[in-house]
């Protein structure tokens, strides 16, 4: 199959939907990361997501909307709070898990009586979807355990061949994938932390969030993940990454002291003059939002350049930063030291 790669216009929005509705799936832009979209109403559209990114199936996906009547069908139930959510952080990064309504297809939502919903904020992302007039249930474009495409670049290189379009919409501001919050039970509960953060979250719930035990530690043997997506290996770019905790002189000197052919550093802009290595940068020492829009694309880097080995230096572990630390930490597959 040839995979046609074409900017954002009313054209290519118009071919898009067109593929979309005969059963096609199509790569498209968001706000946080490309997503690779099927009708969320259709299990064998849906199904050729699953193959083309070598996905597990029983990891379900986030239908996307792009009007609230939209949420008919697919989640029944609907507490205050996510209208409450949806008002305050809708158009954009976050997901709300809910009880899966009756049009939602069972690949969709891989078995569970949940279905997770989200309504971005990229125009491009609500015109496609407005134009097919169904939900589109879309992962991230990438291969299965690669990192998260940013840029059209990135979903052409994992996905060339094995889709018909991808609608180019330039690099992706957000960088990282929603906020997942659950809704499902009485408890809310983040899944996946992201652009929007626990604090904004509670601030609008006017209550606590809690935090999945799977956001910051790998799940034991025989444990049941909240998000079953949060027990694969994710993000993992072929260097083997170490994510290094301590201060910034403590960080150059353990490099310093760790230097050899294929070593790299995936550090923040401001270190890299002072490493005496080769380093990858992913934004700036005190800016989380600048590390969350690099971060994948720094990963990528990582493998064009050959690193056989990464020295990260963990950034801080709240707000945005905390997306940042719990992709870190899976790219990492947890190996992290204190210096
Ligand atoms: O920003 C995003 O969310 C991007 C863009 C394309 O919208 N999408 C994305 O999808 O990151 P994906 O499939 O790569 O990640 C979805 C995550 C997975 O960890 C999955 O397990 C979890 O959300 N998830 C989806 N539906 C769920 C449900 N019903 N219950 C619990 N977790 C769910
Ligand atoms: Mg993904």
């Amino acid at each position: 199959m040839q995979t046609l790669l074409e900017p954002v216009s009313a054209n290519s929005i118009k071919t898009a939907a067109a593929l979309l509705q005969a059963g096609e799936i199509v790569a498209i832009p968001t706000e946080t990361v490309y997503g690779l979209a099927a009708n969320a109403f259709s299990n064998s559209a849906v199904a050729k997501i699953f193959t083309a990114k070598g996905r597990p199936q029983d990891n379900p996906l986030i239908s996307h909307i792009s009007s609230l009547e939209m949420l008919d069908g697919l989640v029944r139930d609907v507490p205050k709070s996510a209208y409450a959510l949806a008002d305050a952080f809708w158009p954009g990064p976050l997901t709300l898990v809910l009880k899966r309504g009756a049009r939602v297809c069972d690949a969709v939502c891989a078995g569970l009586d949940t279905a997770s919903v989200r309504f971005p904020g990229h125009a491009a992302a609500r015109d496609i979807i407005s134009a097919c007039g169904v939900p589109l249930a879309a992962p991230s474009a990438n291969l299965s355990g690669s990192p998260s495409p940013t840029t059209a670049q990135d979903v052409l290189s994992d996905m060339s061949g094995r889709i018909p379009l991808i609608v180019d919409g330039g690099a992706c501001s957000v960088g990282v994938e929603s906020t997942v919050l659950s809704l499902a039970d009485g408890q809310p509960t983040l899944l996946r932390p992201g652009f929007i953060t626990k604090e904004q979250l509670e601030k609008v719930l006017g209550a606590p969030v809690a935090v999945a035990h799977a956001v910051l530690q790998p799940l034991s043997a025989g444990e049941t993940a909240a998000s079953p997506g949060m027990k694969y290996k994710h993000y993992a770019p072929k260097a083997a990454i170490t994510l290094v905790h301590g201060t910034a002189e403590a960080y150059r000197e353990y490099v310093r002291a760790h230097m050899e052919d294929g070593v790299f550093a995936l550090c923040f802009s401001d270190e890299s003059a002072s490493l005496p290595c080769p380093c990858v940068t992913y934004g700036q020492a005190e800016d989380a939002e600048s590390q969350a829009q690099q971060l994948f694309s720094a990963l990528r880097e990582l493998d064009a350049r050959g690193a056989r080995i990464a020295y990260a230096h963990c950034p801080a572990q709240s707000g945005v930063a905390l997306a940042v630390y719990n992709r870190l930490l899976r790219a990492a597959a947890f190996h992290a030291i204190e210096v």
